[in-house]
């Protein structure tokens, strides 16, 4: 039975889209995979750090020499590796924070980007070391920033999760994104506005 690793990062909680989409994500994964577990990881109620200097002493020295202060330092980072290790699929919730990520989903790829662990350098030459692994990213983004339109190269949410996750070996992911949500703030329909895109969430939710 396969496990789903969900991780959402939108602080908005009952008004987030990229929230909304990764419920009607998980219900309906659920429902296609009966009996199946799923990981929750909200990072918006997760307590991380910025990585400092300790901690990356603490990586760069190997697992058997490390002092008990730099396993404390590296427990948070190894309990999110575990998470990925246990999930065979993933789902992320993006909302677009100034043309980026948000911090919290920034924090948590610096826990998770570990040499040894989801990459290494052997030979010199950079290899992934996420292996096996599906992913669904859903982003949601107030402006719309469709390849060709003048807003496009404003978008450093997509490209970056691609550069980062296929750099650490996680090609086979899916991007999905609900465009120009700010016109819910104008008086747009929410439920109709929704529609389609819960309707893509779900066929891609039944389909993996
Ligand atoms: C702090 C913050 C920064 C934002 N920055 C951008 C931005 O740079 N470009 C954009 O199109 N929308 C931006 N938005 C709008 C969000 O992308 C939009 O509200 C989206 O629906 C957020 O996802 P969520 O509803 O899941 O929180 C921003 C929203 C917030 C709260």
């Amino acid at each position: 039975m396969p496990t789903l690793l969900r991780i959402d990062s939108s602080p908005l909680y009952g008004r987030s889209v990229s929230r909304q989409l990764t419920d009607a994500f998980v219900a309906q994964w659920k429902s296609s995979h009966p009996g199946s577990a799923v990981i929750d990881r909200d990072l918006n109620a997760t307590p991380i750090p910025p990585i400092n200097a300790d901690w990356v002493a603490a990586v760069y020295t190997p697992d058997e020499a490390r002092t008990q202060q730099q396993k404390e330092s590296l427990s948070l980072s190894d309990a999110l590796l575990t998470e990925l290790e246990q999930a065979d699929e993933y789902v992320f919730g993006v909302p677009m924070h100034n043309f980026g990520v948000p911090s919290v989903l920034k924090l948590w790829i610096d826990q998770i980007t570990r040499v040894g662990k989801t990459f290494s350098y052997a030979d010199g030459t950079p290899k992934g070391l996420i292996i096996g692994k599906k992913a669904t990213f859903i982003i949601a983004t107030g402006g719309i920033y469709d390849a060709q339109t003048q807003m496009a190269s404003f978008n450093f949410v997509e490209p970056y999760l691609r550069s980062l996750f296929g750099f650490l070996g996680l090609t086979d992911a899916t991007f999905l994104t609900a465009g120009g949500t700010m016109a819910l703030n104008h008086g747009q329909d929410r439920d109709a506005f929704l529609a389609p895109h819960l309707q893509t969430v779900q066929t891609r939710a039944q389909t993996l």
